[in-house]
């Protein structure tokens, strides 16, 4: 793969936009730890793109392996590319897979993840059952599949949100330039539950990139993802979402586990179903 300059980079962008990989992580340890009283050690991410999570994985730990699986080569390259070599040894810990997550993986693990509501992609109930069932299949006795969906009243219409980002580095230590991250919602329709949504950034005095990430999802609700996973055949599942701290109007950056959840502006839901 040729290497594109960092300021075109559209992999490198949106893991600097969007992704939160240490909070992620340290969540999914905790929800196995809570239930099996030992660490995790093998870990799935499912629509992995760019392996970010996976990789970061296997960092934290010697004794820790991770398998990550999407089905486009693409963004497997570009992992294969900017990312592995540059963390040495632990790249043997890493397993990039071309895969549709509807198929059994093999071997099994104690925690696996869709995030960033890649599962939305599924349209239909038997698409997003199939996952689940497959998700489940893929999973060690006690081990946790962990999903997040996003609503709320600012959730279910048209909207742009424009966020400033600071220059940083890429994985293999090429300066990414500051950007503005715009995360466009098109279109919603009530009907069918469909958000059409891009990712576009721009880079002060350079290029653009409108419409670097495309996404077409059916906002399932939360409600239907636990009927989904029971009906896959999880055994418990749980919603959590961040604290609130009503004096700096912020979130706490704390998952709780909610029995309720208020339908404000805009929540992210972190499911957690057990095998
Ligand atoms: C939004 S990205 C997820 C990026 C990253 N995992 C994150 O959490 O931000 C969605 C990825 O899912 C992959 N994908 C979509 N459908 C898939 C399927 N059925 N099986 C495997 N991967 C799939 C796409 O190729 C894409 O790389």
């Amino acid at each position: 793969m040729k290497s594109p300059a960092p300021r075109r980079d559209r992999h490198a962008f949106y893991e600097a936009a969007v992704q939160g990989v240490e909070w992620d992580l340290d969540f999914l340890a905790r929800t196995f730890r809570n239930r099996n009283k030992r660490e995790a050690r093998t870990f799935r991410e499912d629509f992995c793109s760019t392996a970010a999570l996976a990789t970061a994985w296997a960092q934290r730990n010697a004794a820790n392996e991770s398998w990550a699986v999407d089905l486009d080569p693409e963004p497997l390259a570009w992992a294969k590319k900017y990312r592995l070599p540059y963390v040495r040894e632990v790249a043997k810990r890493v397993h990039l897979v071309k895969s549709d997550v509807r198929k059994p993986q093999k071997p099994l693990v104690d925690v696996a993840c869709a995030l960033n509501f890649s599962w939305w992609v599924f349209h239909e109930r038997p698409d997003l059952l199939a996952y689940l069932k497959a998700a489940r299949a893929s999973l060690k006795p006690g081990g946790v599949l962990v999903l997040n969906a996003f609503g709320g009243t600012k959730a279910e219409r048209t909207l742009s949100e424009r966020t400033r980002k600071s220059a940083t580095n890429t994985p293999d230590g090429r300066m990414l330039p500051p950007f503005t991250y715009v995360w466009e919602q098109k279109s919603f329709n009530a009907l069918d539950r469909r958000l059409l949504a891009y990712i576009h950034f721009e880079i002060k005095d350079g290029p653009r990139m409108p419409r670097a990430f495309v996404y077409d999802w059916r906002m399932w609700t939360l409600r239907e993802l636990q009927e989904a996973c029971l009906e896959a055949g999880f055994a418990d599942f749980e919603v959590w979402s961040e604290g609130w701290d009503a004096e700096s109007r912020t979130h706490t950056g704390t998952l709780h586990k909610r029995a309720k959840l208020d339908n404000e502006d805009c929540w992210i839901g972190y499911c957690a179903a057990y095998r």
